[in-house]
């Protein structure tokens, strides 16, 4: 199938680099070449890194399916087009606007987003039959779950089509209605921000609030490392989106976030959040 990838930052690169690695020919769309450059980079030293443990990963078959540019006349014959852009609900809603216009008839338009309604960004198009959520998770390469989720108006059809994909990249997926969050972020993004409201009121310090979690609870890496992961204005965009759906006190976004946010403290890809890089 031919697959188009809008949005080269953390999870577009991830997610490009694994379907080509399933055999489709992919095309990713970023506002800037330098942008894609450094994503090029990324998935080159990625599959660098996994075909030493699987033989049957060839990076130069895989990056000879990449196609990288700033130009969106060339998603227009794509089968499925995924965005993972900015989560920010006007910026996704033009992005699908302009896709359904520009793509054929057959396209179906996914979305990566965190915290977003699909039925919103599905309700700008004409085509709510093929509009669906396809949430993978960081770092994509290695994480084996995407949350697929339908909106009332999803056909049968496209979910079987992201079923059948996500299977073909030796993932595992679970199906979720179209609530705020769906089911991993549900949990996970009020649990790092309790981390952070502990960091807020000077109960521990990073550092110790995240081997807390290793060790006390065996978690693979602590709240706050993870936070930088995912970067902090992603955090604060999803926290917020949960606070504003649910309008409930419980899930306010601690000010601290908002405060780094602002100086510009995005975590791992801006060089500084919890930690230093
Ligand atoms: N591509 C290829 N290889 C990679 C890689 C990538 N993108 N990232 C890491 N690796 C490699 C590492 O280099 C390392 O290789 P070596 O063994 O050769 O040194 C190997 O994978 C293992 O990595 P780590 O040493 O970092 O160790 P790990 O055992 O901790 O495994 C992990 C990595 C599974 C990702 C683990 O760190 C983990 O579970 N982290 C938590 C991830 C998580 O919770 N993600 C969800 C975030 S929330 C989300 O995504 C949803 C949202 O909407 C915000
Ligand atoms: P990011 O900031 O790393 O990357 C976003 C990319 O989108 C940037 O390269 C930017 O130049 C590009 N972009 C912005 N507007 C664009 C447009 N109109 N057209 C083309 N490109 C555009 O963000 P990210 O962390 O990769 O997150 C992307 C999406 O994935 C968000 O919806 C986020 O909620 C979701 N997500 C993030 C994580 C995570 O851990 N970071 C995990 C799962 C899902």
């Amino acid at each position: 199938m031919k697959i188009a990838v809008i949005g080269s930052g953390i999870m577009g690169n991830g997610i490009a680099q694994v379907f080509a690695t399933s055999g489709h020919h992919v095309t990713i769309l970023d506002i800037s070449n330098e942008v894609l450059r450094k994503a090029e980079n990324t998935i080159a030293k990625s599959l660098i890194k996994l075909s030493q443990k699987d033989a049957k990963i060839v990076p130069s078959e895989v990056l000879a399916r990449l196609n990288y540019t700033t130009d969106k006349q060339e998603l227009r014959d794509a089968d499925l087009v995924i965005e993972a852009i900015t989560e920010n609900i006007e910026v996704k809603k033009k992005v699908f606007r302009e896709l359904d216009e520009l793509c054929e008839p057959k396209t179906i338009l996914a979305s990566n987003t965190s915290s977003l309604g699909i039925g919103d960004m599905a309700a700008v198009t004409n085509r709510k039959d093929r509009v669906c959520g396809m949430h993978f998770f960081n770092p994509v390469p290695l994480m084996k779950l995407v949350e697929i989720t339908a909106t009332d108006e999803t056909s049968e059809e496209t979910i079987q089509i992201a079923e059948m994909l996500v299977k073909q990249m030796n993932k595992e997926s679970i199906h979720v209605k179209d609530t705020p969050l769906f089911v991993v972020n549900r949990l996970l993004v009020p649990f790092i921000c309790e981390a952070i409201t502990l960091v807020e009121e000077g109960t521990a310090s990073p550092a110790d609030i995240d081997k807390a979690m290793q060790l006390g609870a065996n978690h693979p890496i602590g709240p706050l490392w993870l936070a930088d992961i995912i970067g902090l204005d992603t955090m604060l965009h999803i926290q917020e989106a949960l606070f504003v759906k649910t309008n409930d006190s419980k899930y306010r976004v601690p000010e601290l976030l908002r405060e780094m946010v602002a100086r510009g403290e995005l975590g791992r890809k801006s060089g500084k959040g919890f930690y230093q890089y």
